[in-house]
């Protein structure tokens, strides 16, 4: 479900009905500014994503092809969006009683070519990722011919598509939505993180 700006309570029912939701404007233009610059100063931190976990990683072409820069919660350079993602997990919690405590996020470059094949935000046998954050750090005037939208395939057999527009965030529960990021043709920049319960 289409949520405008920073209503946290609209995501939520969002959420809580769909099991998804996407908010336009959830980041003001200069607060996207902000952080897309911040995220391009590190660039040169940036390494291969992997698949799997801890020694099973493995980078596959064929699979993902973005870099990422895992970031801290402590962060002061981030503190502005760490406080709008302290909040939403706080109401996540106090309105879906869903127990989060911890949120990992990294940075994510996708290259002109980028793209990442259909998957689940899970790792086997493991299920403490609950709930995933996508926050797009592109310029707001994304087009459809630009690629790189996120495809979610919805529980009906149908699919929804979002444009990675500077600002945007999307969030859906990690364990129940399949989604790939079609192959980007410029570069695609985003925030993305997994809250967890412990
Ligand atoms: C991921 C992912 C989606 C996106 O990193 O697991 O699915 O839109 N990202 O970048
Ligand atoms: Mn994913």
């Amino acid at each position: 479900m289409i949520v405008t700006g920073a209503d946290l309570p609209a995501l939520i029912d969002a959420l809580a009905s769909t099991g998804w939701a996407e908010a336009r404007g959830f980041l003001s233009t200069e607060e996207v500014t902000r952080l897309a610059a911040l995220c391009q100063a590190r660039r040169g931190d940036f390494h291969r994503a992997g698949i799997g976990r801890a020694a099973g990683q493995t980078v596959r072409d064929d699979i993902r092809r973005d870099t990422v820069l895992w970031v801290s919660n402590d962060d002061p350079e981030l503190g502005f969006v760490m406080q709008r993602f302290a909040d939403y997990q706080q109401q996540l919690n106090r309105e879906l009683y869903l127990g989060l405590n911890e949120l990992e996020l990294h940075f994510a470059a996708y290259p002109p070519g980028g793209f990442y094949q259909r998957h689940l935000d899970q790792h086997r046998n493991q299920d403490t990722r609950v709930i995933t954050v996508v926050l797009y750090l592109n310029p707001p005037d994304w087009q459809d011919s630009d690629g790189g939208q996120l495809r979610i395939y919805l529980d009906d057999g149908s699919h929804h598509e979002v444009q990675p527009a500077g600002g945007t965030l999307v969030t859906f529960l990690s364990n129940r939505f399949e989604h790939e990021v079609i192959p980007a043709r410029r570069e695609r920049l985003s925030l993305t993180g997994w809250y967890r319960r412990r």
